[in-house]
């Protein structure tokens, strides 16, 4: 199965990559959503409401520095909605390749990136990428983990972005929820070691936790939070390095509760 081919499919096919269903309610409520938003997003251009064009502009810089991006680079994206921040994201001249879970934020790609013809985009699941292992040089997840739907999930995300990524080569998880992001950062901000925050910060998880439990339980699409220990955990036994990255976008309020995750997959 080659990038740019729809993908709903699963199981073994092509050129015998492997797909598997990993579809879940929670997955498909959102889906939905993003198919809602697709529908709006021409009202929502239109007024420019919720889009702030510096602070894009700021957040495209932020991930370029961090991927350190050239134009040589091969760069995928995983959730790449319309692949509005993708086409930002290439230099010129370079081509992107993006997937996305909703099949209507790839159709409206024509109407909101930049420049559609060098983007190759495909409907897919992060958990069930149809590409072949190492293809890319850089691989990008900008602002989709608080729609994973649990731990288990979402470790089957990480290691679907390693996969497709050359040894080497960089994987960016950027604009991750955190849990007690907001209050951590504060902390730090004040001249507090990160050690001793965190330390300080993790009995008050438990309760944290049940607070959130209780708002997942009613029906609403909630994102989900995912700590830096998640990472570790789920890098434990790959051979790559990983450090956890500040997001500091000069305007953007949400930054103060989003970190970015950066791994290298050892050559
Ligand atoms: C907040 S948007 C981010 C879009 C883009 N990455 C950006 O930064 O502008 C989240 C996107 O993730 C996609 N998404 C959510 N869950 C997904 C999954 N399990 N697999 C693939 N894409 C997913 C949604 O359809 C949506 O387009």
């Amino acid at each position: 199965m080659r990038i740019g081919e729809r993908c709903v499919a699963v199981g073994s096919r092509g050129t015998g990559v492997s797909v598997q269903v990993v579809h879940t309610p929670r997955v498909e409520e959102w889906r939905r959503l993003y198919e809602v938003a697709a529908s709006a997003a021409s009202w929502v251009a239109a007024h420019r409401w919720s889009y702030d064009e510096t602070i894009a502009r700021l957040t495209v810089a932020d991930i370029r520095r961090k991927l350190d991006l050239s134009l040589r680079d091969r760069l995928l994206e995983i959730g790449c909605g319309t692949g509005a921040s993708l086409s930002l994201v290439l230099h010129e001249d370079q081509l992107g390749y993006g997937f996305d879970l909703c099949e209507a934020q790839i159709r409206r790609a024509g109407d909101f990136a930049v420049d559609r013809a060098r983007l190759r985009l495909g409907v897919a699941e992060a958990g069930a990428l149809p590409v072949a292992s190492g293809r890319f040089d850089k691989v990008l997840c900008y602002s989709v983990f608080q729609c994973l739907p649990d731990d288990d999930y979402a470790r089957r995300v990480v290691a679907e972005l390693i996969r497709a990524c050359r040894p080497g080569g960089l994987i960016l998880i950027g604009d991750v929820f955190g849990v007690m992001e907001r209050q951590r950062q504060r902390l730090i901000g004040h001249g507090h070691n990160e050690r001793v925050v965190d330390a300080f910060l993790s009995p008050l998880l438990p309760m944290w936790h049940a607070r959130h439990r209780l708002q997942a339980s009613n029906n609403r699409v909630k994102p989900r939070h995912y700590r830096r220990g998640f990472f570790r955990g789920a890098l434990h036994e790959i051979a790559c390095d990983v450090s956890f990255l500040p997001q500091r976008i000069p305007g953007r309020s949400a930054s103060r509760c989003r970190y970015d995750v950066l791994i290298r997959r050892h050559g």
